[in-house]
């Protein structure tokens, strides 16, 4: 494992004005999973820092020479900042360097910016979107318990799993890729009769070197640059790999509930309800994800959040925006730290973001909703407020069994927050007062 002051050297070379070298992640990676992020040495903070700056004062410049020719077109650059914002090297640089920013928080610790990208606005190319990232996440993560038991496991590799929990995880990881694989990968990598029969039985391994075959680099590299542990302990790599798949999933559930919404506008309830229906199965497929983290050692959990203070799920833009998306919420949730914590998505609510249950019932209300379609979105609701009860019930006693009656690192008191938010209703009876109303 390379040391800070190898990697100093490496980086230094790479720097030299005129180098075109690529940017050397696996050593940087490498030596940051190997002492943790929050362990990095200053002088490498420092020279990551000048680096990043000096990268994005060449995008700014190729932005200029672009906007001087407007008309061309201009080679992109590869990896270099584009009209869709800035380069993965610098979205890179700045998840390295967020506690050294002062900036860290949960999207920085999940590495957000490097893994998602807007679903796509086609309802099943976002679900395949969805299901690719997930099967990419899981795979890497299948991939790394697999190499715990080798001569060289990969870093970060304190307090490895027994070959026992090795083979747990990859059958729980299992379990929450196969509806996706079934869905996203060609017909005959997985057994759709085999899991009809018995789900979960699809050996790990296999499947996971098979989906990492097929990654392009760019995926392979976002793959790699997303886990950025901040301390040494196996099992980070697991909490890390199970927040990035449920954001991936928020993802999703995100933007087919803001098409379910304009199809409503458009009096096309039915789809509505399908696209309503397909968010409640795609959560539900996810709630193994839980059984998953279940596995982290309580002991390692509570090593490496000392050094996590401060980022939390509370700041989950995708949960929120997901919740948000159903109905209204309540006045008191909107002021409480549920969305202080996501400035942006409450602001959209502030602002009158519509949802599914204000655009009902305002069809209902215009005489513009049969009896058998409003049934459909009825049925839909249901469904997706059962699985999203079991999301927080499950969620809830994971958190009892790994902090007891510790604080939250989003600063609440923990447990109690989370016991209070169970009472919470996606979509809450009519009579109950919304927040922007009344
Ligand atoms: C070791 C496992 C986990 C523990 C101990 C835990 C604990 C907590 C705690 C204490 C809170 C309250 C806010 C705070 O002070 O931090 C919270 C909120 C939250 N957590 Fe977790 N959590 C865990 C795993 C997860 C996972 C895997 C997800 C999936 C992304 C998740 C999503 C959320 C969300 C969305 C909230 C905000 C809920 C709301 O505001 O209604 N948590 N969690």
């Amino acid at each position: 494992m390379a040391v800070a002051a190898d990697v100093l050297d490496e980086l230094r070379a790479w720097a030299v004005p005129g180098r075109s070298a690529d940017f050397p992640y696996a050593l940087v990676l490498g030596h940051l999973r190997s002492v943790g992020k929050h362990f990095l040495d200053a002088e490498l903070l420092r020279l990551l820092d000048e680096i990043r700056r000096s990268v994005a004062e060449r995008e700014r410049e190729r932005e200029r020479e672009r906007e001087r020719e407007p008309e061309s077109e201009s080679e992109s650059v590869s990896g270099a900042e584009g009209r869709d914002g800035p380069s993965f090297l610098r979205r890179f640089l700045d998840v390295v360097l967020d506690k050294h920013d002062d900036r860290y928080d949960y999207p920085s610790y999940t590495a957000l910016s490097l893994l998602t990208r807007p679903a796509p606005a086609d309802r099943h190319e976002a679900l395949r979107s969805r299901d690719e990232v997930l099967l990419l996440l899981l795979a890497d993560l299948v991939r790394f318990e697999e190499r715990a038991s080798t001569d060289t496991p990969d870093a970060p590799h304190d307090m490895p799993p027994s070959p026992e929990l090795i083979a747990k995880r990859a059958r729980l990881a299992v379990r929450v890729m196969e509806p996706a694989a079934l869905r996203a990968l060609p017909s005959g990598v997985v057994d759709a009769a085999a899991v009809a029969a018995v789900p979960g039985r699809t050996p790990g391994g296999p499947l996971a070197a098979e989906i990492l075959r097929t990654a392009a680099p760019e995926q392979a590299l976002a793959l790699s640059a997303s886990v950025q542990p901040v301390y040494v302990l196996h099992d980070e790599y697991l909490f890390l790999r199970t927040l990035q798949s449920f954001e991936t999933t928020f993802t999703f559930m995100s933007s087919a509930l803001a098409t379910a919404v304009r199809r409503l506008d458009d009096d096309r309830p039915q789809e509505s309800a399908e696209l309503v229906g397909t968010v409640a199965d795609v959560l539900k497929e996810s709630l193994p994800l839980f059984s998953l983290l279940a596995t982290m050692r309580p002991e390692a959990f509570q090593t490496f959040r000392t050094f996590t203070e401060g980022a939390s799920a509370i700041q989950s833009a995708g949960y929120k925006t997901f919740e948000s998306l159903c109905s209204t919420p309540s006045l008191a949730r909107l002021a409480s730290s549920a969305y202080t914590s996501v400035p942006l998505v409450r602001e959209r609510v502030v602002n009158g973001q519509a949802t599914v249950q204000g655009t009902w019932h305002a069809l209902i209300a215009a005489h513009r909703l049969d009896p058998a379609d409003d049934a459909a979105l009825r049925a839909a609701a249901d469904r997706l407020e059962s699985v999203h009860q079991r999301w927080k019930q499950t969620h809830y006693r994971l958190a009892v069994r790994m902090i007891g009656e510790r604080s939250g690192t989003g600063y609440t008191q923990g447990v109690p927050y989370l016991a209070a938010v169970l009472d919470n209703r996606l979509f809450p009876a009519p009579d109950r007062h919304s927040a922007l109303v009344g």
